[in-house]
């Protein structure tokens, strides 16, 4: 969604600020647009991508040396140049971007018009940028501080005035804001990403903060105006995770990175003499969760789909209740929470707005709330009791891949951290270990079937329709295969408990519509079997991921893919690889744009 960079310092803005863009560019936006506020003040915005924006600025913006810039997702008002940021005010010289919703904007706008100000634009920012204008007399901070106190909604801002030319005043409610601070150079943004080029010295903002950063300096305050004391994070950037290096799209590279990424996920975690895991974000509440007798897990698209694999490995692994709600829903449930409840929340950016409010409400009311995240220091990181991060690393393309198997790791750690301390045997544990240990290498065979599939998607990729049926632990892996082929390529397509198909979709089977069957040889295999001839009664065609070695299928599948044998609790870390690769080759054979699709945004910080 909306990115927000800011730099002040001793280099020319320009640069610093386009590049930032870039890297921002993976969180999904439709315009952009950009601010230098000093030497002669420049303002440049663009529809489309980013390019289009560094082509006007690289033909005409000043030498200055600090700016604001912003990628804009639409919300109040079309794509266009007009409604891209920063918005100025009337007089010219003041400057603002803005992610996030000022709710009460229509009544603001309405006394600033009264008031004689003049709108350009149909967004709710332009609104705050003239009831910044409207107190501002000479003290920038003050008067971003006296207008924030007038808004309802969420905000990540940052604004400039250029008889301040060498100041950014930043503040947030609800949207993220990180300063990275260098020894000649402060900057600003909404994703991490965006500053790792200039510095490892991060400061996260926290809701209701604001800062004023000059070059290599920052002060920060509340916005009731209490000083904020706080030193600077380091954060351990991998930079060349943020490049695609030799393969054509960021989403075919971080699948190929999931052998690497699960081995991060588990390293360091495992204790083999007690077949234990040992998870240290969890040290701190360790007593609680492991007398807890009920488990909420909360979370949103594909980390969704990763809670429902945690319900079937935490019922199997260990005797708590397991309930997976989409936080959207869960945020406005009458909850009551039993005592010993722990609501864990998944989320690969640790920003997603519907998340943060759930676990916010289950923390009101009483729970050990957990978190599972990828992004160090998310604002979803930093508001639970506890938690564990997934070591993914960075993740750009906009579907998540390897965030997802990195968080399937780690749920079956938990469950075997807590099954361990119930009735869960030293021999089951260990055979959960050893098959969590062989899956890096399980997947890089399965890599190499990327040619193989990448043929079955040429086969299918036309289909207008498409089934994903599995059971049991394969079931949320079906959901996430039919995820990941509608927004990768735009099909349609559904997934189902295989048992469920007789139920009501059968219906719409004929030798048009595919169906996608996840039948391995586990406890389940004759079950989806018989869900197979079923759809195969009705002319279906049929591809399957099936076992190594399973001969048994013949001529119930027109296609196949093995994978390698494996514990049926770890086997979703491999089944879904394949389901990937197809979504992606699908795409990219249908020209679609894998690493940005249509539509959707990196990290969904509105509700
Ligand atoms: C799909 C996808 C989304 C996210 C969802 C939650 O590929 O990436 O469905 O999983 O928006 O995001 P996080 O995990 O960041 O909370």
């Amino acid at each position: 969604m909306c990115g927000i960079v800011a730099y002040t310092g001793d280099q020319p803005a320009k640069g610093i600020l386009i590049e930032g863009l870039k890297r921002l560019e993976y969180r999904g936006y439709d315009s952009s647009g950009i601010f230098i506020a000093n030497g002669a003040p420049y303002l440049a915005r663009a529809v489309g991508k980013v390019a289009e924006l560094e082509h006007q600025v690289w033909n005409s913006a000043p030498e200055g040396v600090a700016g604001i810039a912003h990628t804009r997702w639409a919300t109040h008002g079309k794509p266009s140049v007009l409604n891209a940021h920063p918005h100025g005010d009337c007089t010219g010289k003041l400057f603002l971007v803005h992610n996030g919703i000022i709710e009460n904007y229509l009544l603001l706008k309405k006394r600033l018009l009264e008031a004689g100000h003049q709108f350009k634009s149909e967004t709710d920012t332009e609104v705050l940028t003239h009831l910044v204008e409207a107190h501002y007399a000479g003290d920038l901070q003050a008067a971003v501080q006296k207008a924030l106190l007038q808004v309802q909604g969420t905000f990540g801002i940052a604004v400039m005035h250029i008889s301040q030319p060498h100041t950014v005043v930043v503040a947030r409610r609800g949207s993220p804001i990180i300063l990275g601070i260098g020894e000649k150079a402060s900057l600003a943004a909404s994703d991490a990403s965006a500053l790792a080029q200039h510095t490892d010295q991060v400061v996260f903002l926290e809701d209701n903060e604001m800062a004023s950063l000059t070059p290599g300096k920052f002060s920060i305050t509340t916005l009731d105006n209490r000083s904020v004391s706080r030193g600077t994070t380091n954060l351990d950037w991998n930079i060349e995770s943020m490049d695609c290096g030799s393969f054509p799209h960021y989403m075919l590279k971080e699948i190929f990175e999931q052998p690497e990424s699960v081995e991060n996920a588990l390293r360091g975690r495992v204790n083999h003499s007690e077949a234990v895991a040992k998870l240290g974000g969890l040290e701190s509440v360790q007593e609680r969760l492991l007398n807890a007798r009920h488990l909420i897990i909360v979370s949103c698209g594909t980390s969704y789909y990763a809670g429902l694999y945690g319900r079937y490995v935490f019922e199997t692994l260990t005797d708590l209740t397991v309930e997976t709600e989409l936080a959207s829903e869960f945020r406005y449930r009458k909850l009551n929470l039993r005592q010993g409840t722990v609501v864990l929340a998944i989320s690969q950016s640790g920003e997603t707005a519907d998340t943060l409010a759930a676990l916010r409400e289950a923390k009101r009311k009483g729970a050990l709330v957990l978190g599972l995240v990828n992004v160090v220091g998310s604002t979803i990181a930093r508001e639970t009791h506890a938690g564990i991060y997934s070591h993914a690393g960075i993740e750009v393309g906009v579907a998540s891949t390897k965030s997802f198997t990195s968080q399937l790791t780690i749920l079956t750690l938990m469950a075997l951290l807590i099954g361990r301390s119930r009735d869960l045997s030293y021999e089951e544990g260990h055979e959960i270990i050893r098959a969590l240990e062989l899956v890096p290498d399980q997947i890089r065979e399965i890599l190499k079937q990327a040619g193989k599939i990448r043929d079955l998607a040429e086969k299918y990729c036309h289909s207008d329709h498409f089934f994903f049926v599995g059971r049991k632990f394969q079931y949320p892996i079906a959901l996430e295969g039919a995820l990941k082929l509608k927004e990768i390529a735009y099909i349609h397509s559904e997934g189902y408990a295989a048992g469920e198909m007789k139920h009501g979709p059968i219906a719409l089977i004929d030798p048009k519509f595919p169906t996608l069957a996840l039948a391995l040889e586990d406890g389940s295999y004759e079950r989806v079997v018989s869900n197979m001839q079923e759809i195969r009664a009705r002319e279906g065609k049929i591809i399957a991921i099936t076992t190594e070695g399973n001969t048994k299928l013949g001529n119930l599948v027109d296609d196949v893919v093995y994978i390698p044998r494996t514990h049926e609790a770890v086997a979703p870390l491999l089944t879904v690889v394949p389901l990937q690769l197809f979504a992606y080759y699908c795409g990219v054979l249908l020209g679609r744009d894998v690493d940005k699709p249509r539509n959707l945004a990196k990290s969904v910080t509105v509700e």
